[in-house]
């Protein structure tokens, strides 16, 4: 399959901007487009998405594939998507490593799944299908989680990245959740970072959560913390300048605000030194 490029700095594509990207043409690297809003042919957001693309490289993202689900494959899903990576041409496809519903049942949440041997060859063998379908590598998102299963018998990081080498796919690494994952179940968010292995990680995400004292809800409705910056610094030490998004999706503040964001992104990551830039 082909190499994937680094794309830099990007931000989450959102209806709210649409306008906006088209006269303003910020300085963004990439977009990050949601699969799910674009599957319906015709009508205002293909017309949008097309423009945009015109003029900025982009990546799928889906909240849909439910890759760990045991119920089949979703055929019409995977065929829409199929078509709209041949009209976008993206970078990459992603999706998370999660299960969305069960008996035909779409819960529209992503839950996390059990840390078994048994849901690595569930998942990893599902993913290789997918793949053979798309005729790509996809890149599987590590989700926030608030409760885990009793049957777990492995830590979270090991999980994904043995999925990630049996199914030969990609981690898209979301140094957010991380953080709100480590805090709901007080495990070390360092640790995690250590246990992923560097030549499966292609893009990583920031975002903003809410802190409710007890526990951690993952939001995307407020700027990224400092304590989350201060994870992202650690994730380019070990992963190097990987292509890096902002996620916002709830209070959504001004395209400007979002570029200035990300901007601190950049200066992070242009402050650390990397492997790649120690070895240079
Ligand atoms: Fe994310």
């Amino acid at each position: 399959m082909a190499d994937i490029p680094d794309l830099g700095f990007g931000l989450g594509l959102r209806t709210d901007h649409y306008e906006e990207i088209l006269e303003s043409r910020p300085r963004v690297g990439w977009f990050e487009a949601l699969s799910e809003n674009y599957l319906v042919a015709g009508g205002k957001p293909l017309h949008y998405l097309d423009r945009i693309r015109a003029d900025y490289p982009m990546v799928l993202h889906g909240v849909s594939l439910s890759i760990g689900s045991t119920d089949p494959l979703d055929r019409g899903y995977l065929k829409a998507l199929k078509a709209l990576a041949g009209r976008v041409e993206p970078a990459w496809v992603s999706d998370h490593l999660c299960w969305t519903g069960v008996s035909g049942k779409n819960l529209h949440d992503l839950f996390p799944l059990p840390y078994t041997e048994a849901a690595i060859n569930h998942v990893a063998a599902r993913v290789r299908e997918v793949q053979d379908f798309l005729g790509r590598q996809i890149l599987l998102e590590n989700v926030s989680s608030y409760v885990s299963f009793r049957q777990s018998d492995m830590e979270e990081w090991d999980f994904l990245a043995e999925i990630a080498k049996r199914a030969d796919c990609l981690i898209l690494l979301d140094v957010n959740n991380v953080y709100v994952s480590a805090f709901n179940h007080g495990y070390d968010a360092q640790a995690y970072i250590e246990g992923i292995p560097v030549d499966r990680v292609r893009q990583l995400h920031l975002a903003g959560h809410s802190n409710c004292g007890s526990h951690i809800i993952d939001t995307h409705d407020a700027p990224i913390i400092d304590p989350v910056w201060d994870l992202y610094a650690t994730t380019v030490k070990r992963f190097g300048n990987v292509a890096t998004m902002i996620e916002r999706d709830d209070n959504i503040p001004p395209l400007t605000d979002l570029v200035d964001e990300l901007d601190q992104a950049r200066r992070i990551a242009a402050s650390i030194p990397t492997a790649e830039s120690v070895a240079a």
